[in-house]
């Protein structure tokens, strides 16, 4: 049931702090450690992978791209990830030494579900992060981490997102720890992060108006351009598929280091580009990224962590997400441009749950 909001939506946006705190709550044991309920891998069995596979379709694709970053940068064992239907006709490297991990909210894209028993059949181990209990992915993997985020009713994606960056953030971790290859306080000081981020999201979506006042300001728009760099492309591919098949807008994300490689052609007088700037790293390069497409006319609104209050005077609007660790950021990010979408699809009419041509769980090719 919508429980008094307009559409299953815009409800389970708003169920993000719920389904991350579950996600994480339900797994740190009294010592505030990660336990992974029954999967094992223990150290022998994470000094034997040299390689990690990630694969899933559509949002969870999204998820595993911030999963590789994640598992890179702490348990420093090298990932792929890649789309289950390129997968499946690719000739990957998998062997017994792979750790395959499948994400998938429903657990039946067939896409998904073949590429998963292809590796199996490979040798690899194979984890998956699903959030439907009992279901085809869940049932043929060695290992499963249920994502909390309950029932997703809409067809856009959203608590499953946020709890699939929880769950590939939790992995990462456990994979570190138990690899040794992070220290203890570090660990600590990511899990106490984690900890934070519910309340984080409900300040975001304590705020809606900003998205809401700019979807109903923007939503004659034919076309919207997303950008980013480092793990900001990642939530920007996401925030664009959000907008695409919710408000049928032509829109794409781009690595803005790419837009003078093509994409700056298309930027003409007032081409809404949506920029997000979360990573502090790479933030002056954002900044001379920002300026370029306003050179030629773009009208910039930017995604930014508070207190960046410089960026207010390159970008024509500001949305400030709370101020975290860089790696942490796409759980945050993603949740203003979901609103925004929403937002757009309503003002245009559209049919925001059941979008035309597409089914919540795709178990044809
Ligand atoms: O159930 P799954 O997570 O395997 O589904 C994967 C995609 O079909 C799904 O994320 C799709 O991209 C959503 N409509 C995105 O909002």
């Amino acid at each position: 049931e919508k429980e008094g909001y307009a559409h299953f939506m815009i409800k389970e946006i708003n169920e993000q702090p719920k389904g991350v705190s579950e996600t994480l709550n339900r797994r740190l044991n009294k010592e505030g450690n990660i336990e992974l309920d029954s999967i094992k891998i223990t150290k022998e069995d994470l000094d034997k992978i040299d390689k990690v596979y990630i694969v899933a379709c559509g949002t969870a694709y999204h998820a595993g791209l911030v999963g590789k970053y994640a598992i890179e940068k702490y348990a420093k064992i090298p990932v792929i990830c890649d789309i289950a239907s390129e997968f499946r006709y690719s000739d990957p490297f998998i062997d017994e030494n792979t750790l395959f991990i499948a994400i998938s909210q429903s657990g039946e894209t067939l896409d998904t579900l073949a590429a998963l028993r292809e590796a199996k059949r490979k040798g690899a181990r194979i984890l998956s992060v699903v959030n439907v209990v009992g279901s085809s992915v869940a049932r043929e993997s060695h290992d499963v981490f249920y994502t909390w985020a309950g029932p997703e009713i809409a067809v856009a994606s959203t608590k499953a997102y946020t709890t699939q960056l929880t769950a590939m953030y939790m992995i990462a971790l456990h994979m570190a720890i138990t690899k040794e290859s992070m220290s203890k306080e570090k660990y600590d000081s990511i899990i106490e992060e984690l900890k934070n981020m519910p309340e984080k999201i409900q300040k975001i979506l304590d705020d809606y108006v900003i998205a809401q006042h700019l979807a109903d300001t923007q939503f004659n728009n034919e076309s919207v351009f997303f950008m980013g760099r480092g793990l900001d492309i990642n939530a920007a591919y996401e925030g664009s598929l959000k907008l695409k098949e919710i408000s049928y807008i032509n829109s794409f994300a781009i690595a803005a280091g790419e837009l003078k490689h093509g994409t700056i052609a298309l930027i003409e007088d007032d081409t809404l580009v949506i920029a997000l700037a979360t990573q502090d790293r790479l933030y002056e390069k954002m900044l001379s990224n920002i300026k370029e497409v306003k050179a030629r006319g773009a009208y910039v609104v930017a995604i930014a962590k508070e207190g960046n209050k410089e960026i207010e005077k390159s970008a024509d609007t500001v949305i400030y997400i709370p101020d975290t660790m860089d790696e942490l950021t796409p759980i945050l990010s993603v949740v203003p441009q979901q609103l925004f979408s929403y937002y757009m699809a309503v003002a245009r009419g559209c049919d925001v749950d059941k979008p035309r041509n597409l089914a919540k769980s795709v178990t044809v090719e």
